[in-house]
């Protein structure tokens, strides 16, 4: 198993899930994607947080953005499970749940740490660019749902670097002034940045949101 960093290719894998077999390249074809693993079906923190992406799909679809889910039970463990976030969560699962049982895909993602629990996958996310490299790890304790608003928040980060040349400062939110990549010289701002700059310290250059 070899650790995955930022900007490493995402390691692809064929695995079965809630909606059919998943080549995971393939499926995602040309968008973002977030692969994030959950201990255990049947669970109470991962029942809430599964049926908090169901909710959310309209968020991710609008950043072309395909999520997956993981775990290392099995296909009949999560058809079951499904129908009880549907009904407990009051939403409709729209996303493909991995069924991992021989566990391949956990270890190709190093998702199983055995200090925490040799047998659990812990709450692991991965944000995968259009380019299948690597853009986000985030790895949380079993017992602390996830944020699935900062997840979204992160994204909208990771993809204003990506297509306007900007980074985001610290707890930034959608609709606030955005920071120019140090790459960008002076002489190139007027054609990137429309909208223009404020120069707070010739390494510190703001601009609005350039997408907005
Ligand atoms: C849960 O999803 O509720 C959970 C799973 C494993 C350990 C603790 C909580």
């Amino acid at each position: 198993m070899a650790t995955i960093r930022l900007g490493d290719i995402a390691p692809d894998f064929t695995a079965q899930s809630s909606e059919g077999e998943i080549n995971f390249h393939s499926w995602l074809g040309n968008s973002w994607g977030v692969l994030f693993s959950h201990p255990a079906d049947y669970t109470p923190v991962c029942t809430t947080e599964l049926g908090t992406v169901a909710k959310y799909k309209a968020e991710f679809d609008k950043r072309n953005v395909k999520v997956v889910a993981l775990s290392v039970d099995g296909l009949e463990s999560h058809k079951g499970w499904i129908k009880d976030i549907n009904e407990t969560q009051h939403t409709t699962v729209n996303f493909p749940i991995i069924a991992d049982e021989d566990r391949h895909v956990s270890a190709l993602y190093d998702m199983i740490h055995p200090n925490s629990n040799d047998k659990l996958t812990v709450r692991s996310v991965f944000v995968i660019g259009a380019d299948k490299k690597v853009k986000l790890i985030i790895t949380y304790p079993a017992s602390t749902g996830r944020n699935f608003d900062e997840l979204l928040r992160v994204i909208d980060s990771l993809q204003l670097t990506a297509f306007h040349k900007v980074a985001t400062p610290a707890n930034w939110k959608n609709g606030e002034d955005c920071v120019i990549v140090p790459a960008v010289t002076n002489e190139q701002i007027a054609e990137n940045f429309p909208k223009g700059y404020t120069e707070i310290k010739p390494y510190l250059r703001m601009t609005p949101q350039p997408n907005l």
